[in-house]
């Protein structure tokens, strides 16, 4: 609870990066809730303005540092507001957010949420700036229920940290190491969100499938999961290709509800430039295990990520990326500039690219992902998808739109059907990422 005469009653929660910050918010919005605070989206309403920050590229950091400017404008007016930098960036910066924004209240890394009240309740005391980064080799946050925004879709995180150390990445360094929850603490948590109408499990972490707790592994995680009644849809990230076998495959593969899509993060098609990423496979692993993939699940959806400029990388190195592309084609990609970050050891690296020469690359490396998603979408076109519908289109309310099993967004005709329901969908076209459909009625 908050000290009786805090003028603290209400607070807004902005979210920046990936699905584990959307989790951790949803964490946090459970701890203030349970402390009776209200939440609210108008941040001129707001008594605290916390912000869940990104570290993992410089741009994201970029675009919190704005925010920051902002806030504080709103502080200059009400001097009781409390600003809050939480996560990934509160970590990384915690040095330079005391000295050149003094005006940042209450720095929180991402295992110290649940201190959250009480660094409020110290900061209204002592009216200084208060810093809690320490990392844990133990908080899961096991035991505290978060507090979930919308009906279709739960996001359940089963592990945090990374040991992999991939040289660019600043995660190890801003989560610290890998730890999973149990079982039964996961599974309870999927229970509940299924009886508050929840459709959809994701499973996340860091590495999601380096899970272990105690002799269980993933895969035998994602059994236990898929036997809960009402969960119709289990979709997991973010993996490592190293920790994908074949055993989780047909896992996958023997379960209805376990989505027929992995997400398998290529970074490069140059061994050179995987072996100093430190990624730990070889392209030619990568690509047997992609093809493997598609062969235990026929049609599965395959997305990647993809750093391009990454120290040394040669235009024959970018061309072999492009090779791999190629050969594998995946359905989408994400894509990046590389971003040298503070502590991780490619930014040691002498042979850093030239900004010029890395957006090029990541043009034409768009450009080819572009054609190739446009042509396997295309070769959907007269098949029927099973999809569950989660929202309206945004350009028409004749028409809902939802996800394949495979991940792919289709939007359709409304008819008899509602949010939430899955039904069979004819494809009648491919435009982009988008596909069209008609929805199958009595089928
Ligand atoms: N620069 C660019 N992209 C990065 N990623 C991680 N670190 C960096 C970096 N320093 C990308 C990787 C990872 C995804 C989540 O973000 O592709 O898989
Ligand atoms: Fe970063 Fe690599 Fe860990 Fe993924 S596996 S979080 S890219 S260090």
């Amino acid at each position: 609870m908050l000290q009786s005469n805090s003028k603290i009653k209400s607070y807004a929660l902005e979210t920046y990066g990936c699905q584990m910050n959307v989790a951790d918010s949803e964490l946090v919005d459970g701890i203030l809730k349970d402390i009776g605070l209200k939440k609210t989206e108008d941040l001129n309403n707001a008594d605290a303005i916390f912000v869940n920050t990104c570290a993992i590229r410089e741009n994201a950091e970029k675009k919190i540092h704005s925010r920051l400017g902002n806030f504080y404008k709103l502080k200059q007016e009400k001097p009781h507001l409390i600003i809050g930098v939480l996560g990934c960036m509160a970590q990384n910066l915690k040095n330079d957010l005391l000295k050149n924004k003094p005006y940042v209240d209450i720095i929180l890394g991402p295992d110290s949420y649940r201190n959250l009240p009480k660094l409020m309740n110290r900061h209204m005391m002592e009216k200084n700036s208060i810093v809690d980064t320490k990392l844990s080799r133990y908080e899961v946050y096991e035991d505290l229920f978060p507090k979930r925004n919308e009906g279709i879709n739960a996001w359940v995180s089963i592990m945090r940290g990374c040991d992999k150390f991939c040289s660019f990445c600043i995660v190890p360094f801003t989560r610290g190491r890998e730890r999973s929850r149990s079982v039964e603490s996961i599974v309870t948590e999927v229970r509940k969100a299924v009886d508050q109408g929840f459709v959809e499990i994701t499973l996340l972490g860091q590495n999601v499938n380096s899970y272990k707790h105690e002799n269980n592994s993933f895969a035998e995680l994602l059994l236990a999961v898929s036997d809960i009644n009402g969960v119709e849809r289990i979709r997991y990230t973010s993996p490592h290709p190293q920790d994908i076998n074949v055993e989780l495959l047909e896992v996958m593969a023997s379960r209805k509800n376990i989505c027929n899509y992995v997400h398998f993060p290529m970074q490069s098609g140059s061994n050179d430039i995987l072996k100093r990423m430190n990624r730990t496979y070889t392209k030619e692993h990568f690509h047997y295990m992609a093809d493997k993939i598609r062969e235990i699940m026929p049609n599965c959806g395959l997305s990647t990520d993809i750093i391009v400029g990454f120290p040394g990388e040669t235009d024959k190195d970018f061309e072999e990326t492009l090779d791999l592309m190629n050969k594998i084609k995946f359905n989408s990609a994400f894509t990046f500039k590389y971003s040298p970050r503070p502590y991780t050891k490619a930014e040691q690296f002498t042979d850093q690219v030239d900004e010029s020469i890395k957006k090029k690359r990541l043009d034409e490396l768009i450009t080819l992902q572009k054609e190739h998603t446009l042509e396997l979408n295309s070769k959907k076109i007269d098949s029927i998808e099973h999809v569950l519908i989660e929202k309206e289109s945004k350009k028409s309310s004749n028409h809902w739109a939802g996800r394949t099993d495979s991940n792919e967004w289709v939007i359709f005709e409304k008819k008899s059907s509602n949010i939430k329901d899955i039904v069979p969908v004819e494809i009648v076209n491919a435009t982009g990422v988008i596909l069209h459909g008609k929805e199958m009625v009595g089928a």
